[in-house]
């Protein structure tokens, strides 16, 4: 098929790789010949006559007496072998993942005619070639971690074996990698683990829509064949390219899994066509031969350059028609860059007619406007070791064939068995999950140990958390109804849902793209694994299945606190429900600041993330924006300022710092609000009244604050209550963090300001707080325990306002962690 012109001038504009790739160990070797000779780069193929790498004498070269024209020189001489025995030892500096080429090139001498040598070849013993011959040009690639410190590669012949040329060099770090590589099977989801170990033989490797790559063009010296005669219905598919560089990201691929060219190509969809349908796959079908239903590693290479922006293609993938990648969603996976590569590796088996078909197609998320699906690459590597060879070659290798099949089925079935227990997990949630099998796309997360339950049982580490499949929250939330929709946040939108087990849950779904993304993600799911609390919102789940984000939470039945102190028709809470409500919520962000070995900063407080459940009792909510404490100084300048409008500690402005007296501050604004209700900030008011914080201090600084309580509550809150409340409001919001008290002072503070509102006097004669200190560091003694909802938390036996984190531990315990 001829190339479209423009592909054509493209090419030449294409710039040339060079190769940067310094392999450790990287031997050449240009078998049976006397000269060094270069091979279609500029690397040097060592003679192997003299050297020390051939380690029998028993062998013979020989060189075409009648060469091709244009033939490579390393091409028209071989080394020729009679009989068994070690034939080449390299000596390894680096026990890696290496690459073995074998070039084959059998040519017709005197007497040999090597098209009809037969042999077998080893290397360290692992037979890797079985009664091989060939009749034309091939090269033998094999993709093997070595951990001896000498290669031996053995020509083990039937007749005889030849050799025109040996390449061994160490692959890139994580060029195989171990975790994270997904098995498709029919109707669930396996990890294929312990992928590097095993013996791979390249059989395809094809830069789809693209150009024929040589080794010139390849830094790993591959070669990259056109898809053209791949391609089951051509008129599917039309090509795609792009003349800029791709964007390459830390944690997609590297120039080193494929080069520029295969990511600079393509084949999209063909929306043209009109013989198709709106909605249909492209399709390639590989012959990959070695049998039935075997192994093979499939690694797909991707690079959106077909969308003009981000967040417009979402697609499905298919191998032999099996689901093996949902909704691929490349701006997420390449953190929000577009045209950047990515890659993702299958193990699937091939089928019964020794083919593997590969699909493209649109997802259900494709807008129906921009209906696509690319593929930019594929490789397709047999998986050797696992595949148990039927023909035997001597008695020795017979024995190691079967031992390692039996051992190779039983190591497999093992998997098949630990996957299916983990797959049943997912399915009955009973058992918690270890973190090996944990397969996600974006390689950089495999280490988050997360386990998980659904019905809710503490993890012997004290948490629980629990992954959710795709298919149940959609349905639980009837495929994200719009209708359902309770919140829409900087993550993304929040939806009401339920669980089969009919758990009413709140689903934050997050949006490709979204302010947040994934690195938020992932910290709430870590910080929230670890917190349970009965004054914050627990994570009942999370789903990051393909390209979702998602976390489940408990759904709180009266929602957030903002919505039943003004602007909307809830009847107006009691004074001793509002204290109530901010001692609960000063407990949760206690337990945030003191209860975890390094502190959390929550960052976002506000009366929106303070939710009700159905008794009232009240949960701190959000963690999104939550950073663990000390170490956060740096990184905090470049994240630029996350919070609300309004609820913003000023110091942080000045000193671009966030502490815990932060989240203090801003309770502060929050304690102005339940008093006061009115937003903390209100645009529409006069200018010295836009400001909550500001304007409230200025009337408690007049001691008119009574002034602007709310009406609602104005008669019931007795002043010895409102004076306590208002100087711990008042001394929350200080300008600077160190006249802040701490929030454990603060919910002491809070906790007498009930107290007084139930048992102290009428007027504001006697000033019962005289003997707390206002900031809570002095004694006091408990007037019995407090009358709350909450008594839990109160043992009464403190002497300071600052509990101690491993009270909190110990309270946190005894309370199953709710
Ligand atoms: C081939 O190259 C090696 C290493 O560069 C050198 O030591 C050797 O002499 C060369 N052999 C020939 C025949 O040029
Ligand atoms: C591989 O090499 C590393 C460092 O060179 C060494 O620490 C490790 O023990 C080696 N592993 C094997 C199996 O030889
Ligand atoms: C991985 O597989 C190799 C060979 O199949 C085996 O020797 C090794 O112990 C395995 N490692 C793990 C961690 O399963
Ligand atoms: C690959 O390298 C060859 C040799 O330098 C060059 O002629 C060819 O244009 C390159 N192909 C591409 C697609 O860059
Ligand atoms: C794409 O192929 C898969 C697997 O054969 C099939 O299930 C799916 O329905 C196809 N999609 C379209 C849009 O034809």
């Amino acid at each position: 098929m001829a190339f479209p012109l423009n592909l054509i001038i493209l090419s030449s504009l294409l710039p040339l790789l060079s190769a940067t790739f310094t392999p450790q160990d990287n031997y050449l070797l240009n078998c049976g010949s006397n000269t060094n000779t270069s091979f279609f780069s500029t690397r040097s193929f060592l003679s192997d006559s003299s050297s020390s790498f051939l380690s029998t004498d028993r062998s013979i070269s020989l060189s075409n007496p009648n060469p091709p024209p244009n033939s490579p020189s390393l091409y028209n001489t071989a080394r020729i072998f009679l009989t068994k025995s070690p034939s080449y030892k390299l000596h390894l500096t680096s026990n890696t993942t290496h690459f073995l080429r074998l070039h084959f090139s059998p040519f017709k001498a005197p007497n040999f005619n090597l098209k009809t040598a037969k042999f077998s070849v080893l290397v360290n013993a692992f037979p890797l070639l079985n009664t091989f011959s060939t009749n034309s040009v091939v090269v033998k690639e094999f993709i093997l971690k070595i951990d001896s410190p000498v290669l031996e590669i053995t020509f083990l012949p039937s007749n005889f074996a030849f050799v025109n040329a040996i390449e061994v060099f160490s692959a890139p770090k994580d060029y195989i990698i171990d975790q994270g590589t997904k098995r498709v099977v029919p109707d669930s989801t396996q990890i294929f683990s312990n992928l590097s170990s095993q013996v791979l033989e390249t059989v395809h490797r094809i830069n789809v829509g693209g150009l024929k790559l040589t080794p010139f063009n390849d830094s790993l010296w591959r070669t990259w064949l056109v898809d053209d005669d791949y391609l089951l219905l051509k008129g599917a598919a039309k090509r795609a390219w792009t003349t800029h560089t791709p964007n390459y990201q830390s944690g997609g691929a590297s120039r080193e899994i494929a080069p520029d060219n295969v990511y600079m190509t393509a084949r999209e969809m063909n929306r043209d066509n009109q013989e198709l349908q709106a909605r249909f796959n492209i399709s390639w079908e590989f012959p990959v031969g070695g049998g039935r239903r075997v192994l093979h590693l499939v690694r797909l290479h991707f690079c959106d350059i077909v969308s003009s922006s981000l967040n417009q293609l979402y697609f499905n993938v298919f191998i032999n028609d099996l689901l093996a990648y949902r909704d691929v969603d490349l701006s997420a996976l390449n953190f929000h860059v577009l045209a950047s590569p990515f890659y993702v590796d299958f193990v699937a088996e091939s089928d019964g007619e020794g083919r593997v078909r590969i699909s493209v197609g649109p997802s259900d998320l494709s807008n129906p406007a921009r209906v696509n699906a690319i593929l930019n690459g594929v490789e397709i590597m047999r998986v050797v070791s696992s595949v148990s060879s039927k023909k035997g070659f001597g008695k020795k290798n017979v024995v190691w064939i079967v031992a390692g099949s039996v051992l190779g089925s039983l190591v497999f079935l093992a998997l098949l068995f630990l996957c299916g227990l983990w797959f049943c997990r997912g399915k009955k949630s009973k058992t918690k999950r270890s973190e090996s099998t944990g397969w996600t796309p974006l390689r950089r997360f495999r280490n988050s140990s997360i386990s998980r339950t659904t019905e809710g049982t503490v993890s012997s580490n004290g948490y629980q958390t629990l992954r959710i499949s795709f298919a149940e929250i959609q349905s639980g939330t009837n495929n994200f109804d719009k209708s359902l929709v309770i919140g829409v946040g900087g993550f993304g939108m929040v939806f009401k849902g339920s669980l089969k087990d009919n758990t009413k849950v709140a689903v934050k779904r997050g949006v490709p793209g979204s302010r947040q993304g994934l690195p938020e993600f992932l910290s709430e799911i870590t910080i929230l694994s670890k917190i349970r609390h009965r004054h914050l919102v627990s994570l009942v789940g999370y789903c990051e299945e393909q390209s979702e984000m998602i976390l489940v939470y408990e759904y709180m039945d009266k929602g957030p606190l903002k919505s039943h102190l003004y602007g909307s028709n809830n009847p107006p809470l009691t004074w001793k429900q509002r204290l109530e409500v901010c001692i609960g919520a000063a407990r949760g962000l206690h337990y945030l600041h003191t209860g975890s070995s390094q502190g959390i900063i929550h960052r976002d407080i506000k009366s929106t993330n303070i939710l009700l459940d159905n008794n009232y009792v009240a949960k701190v909510a959000d963690f999104g924006l939550s950073r663990s404490g000390p170490c956060l100084d740096e990184t905090h300048v470049s994240t630029g300022v996350k919070g609300s409008f309004g609820y913003l500690d000023p110091e942080y402005f000045r000193r671009q710092q966030l502490t815990d007296k932060s989240d203090v501050y801003s309770f502060g604004v929050v304690l102005f609000e339940v008093l006061c209700a009115r937003p903390a900030v209100d645009p529409l008011l006069v200018r010295e009244q836009v400001n909550l914080a500001e304007w409230a201090i200025k009337w408690q600084k007049k001691g008119m604050l009574h002034q602007i309580v709310d009406k609602n509550i104005a008669d019931q809150i007795k002043p010895c209550s409102l004076k306590k409340f208002a100087e711990t409001a008042e001394k929350c919001c200080a300008d600077y963090g160190v006249d802040r008290p701490t929030i454990g002072d603060v919910l002491w503070n809070l906790e007498h300001v009930l107290q007084l509102q139930e048992s102290g006097p009428l007027d504001d004669n006697t000033d019962a707080a005289a003997h707390v200190d206002a900031t809570g560091s002095g004694t006091r003694e408990r007037q019995g325990p407090s009358s709350d909802s909450n008594t839990e938390m109160d043992n009464g036996d403190e002497t300071s306002g600052i509990l101690n984190s491993s009270q909190v531990f110990s309270q946190l315990m005894t309370n199953a962690g709710r």
